[in-house]
């Protein structure tokens, strides 16, 4: 079983339909039951089969829970993609947008991961954290943005420390720009038409998902180019 996060949209949906037409199980979550039922649609139906559907907002620890139970065994991997954007310089950004902001990227992060160390730290499970290249260098008017990003990869870090020995494994990745809903949510009015396609980046992030005997790739960034 495969449980991603942030599948009503974007990256997410696109990894679904990726994961989906290789016949996987999976669990699907985003916070729109309409938007999931709508990525669900546009799976054939012996897919549907395999797909369980469950709205959840993550910031909120009691949906994370009740996320995590629908799973009746440990599942093999978790990817977690949900998250949102917002921009601008600071003295014109919102406080109650900037809460926004962190509860959608860090307190999901923090819930998400807290949620599944607890539960399944001694099981092989892959825990993909999709970040981005702003976790990797500061860029203006993208203060705020950064600084979420930035502080789930110091999660990550530490947990990977907490996890030492564990088979519980957590898998870093960077994305930079993909033309999906996140500028439009962020009220970010830009040309995306040289960006990724959600469809190019889940491509990129499942071929780089297969483990051998021996290794994994642990830290991923996928620039556009
Ligand atoms: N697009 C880019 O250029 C870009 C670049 C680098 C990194 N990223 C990161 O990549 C990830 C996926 O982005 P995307 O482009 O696919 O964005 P998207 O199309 O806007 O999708 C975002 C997804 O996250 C879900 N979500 C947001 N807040 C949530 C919450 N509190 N609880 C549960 N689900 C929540 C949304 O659910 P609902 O729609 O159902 O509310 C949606 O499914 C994000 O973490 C984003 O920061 C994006």
């Amino acid at each position: 079983m495969i449980v991603i996060t942030g599948a009503s949209s974007g990256l997410g949906a696109a990894l679904t339909q990726h994961y989906a037409a290789d016949d996987c199980q999976l669990l699907i979550s985003g916070r729109s039951k309409q938007k999931l039922a709508a990525v669900t649609a546009t799976l054939t139906p012996a897919q549907q089969d395999k797909v369980v559907s469950q709205v959840a907002d993550l910031s909120v620890a009691d949906d994370v829970s009740r996320l995590f139970s629908q799973l009746s065994t440990p599942p093999t991997t978790v990817i977690h993609c949900a998250g949102s954007g917002y921009f601008g310089p600071i003295e014109q950004q919102n406080p109650q947008a900037i809460d926004q902001l962190i509860s959608n990227n860090l307190t999901s992060s923090i819930l998400v991961l807290r949620e599944l160390v607890s539960r399944y730290r001694d099981h092989k499970v892959n825990v993909v954290v999709v970040m981005s290249t702003a976790a990797l260098a500061g860029k203006a008017n993208e203060s705020t943005y950064c600084a979420v990003k930035w502080a789930v990869k110091g999660l990550v870090e530490s947990l990977r420390l907490e996890l030492k020995g564990c088979p519980m494994k957590l898998i870093a990745v960077y994305p930079g720009g993909m033309a999906t809903d996140f500028w439009s949510t962020s009220g970010k009015d830009i040309d995306t038409s040289s960006f990724m396609t959600a469809d190019e980046a889940a491509l990129m992030l499942k071929n780089a998902l297969v483990a051998t005997q021996h290794g994994y790739i642990s830290d991923l960034t996928i620039n556009r180019g």
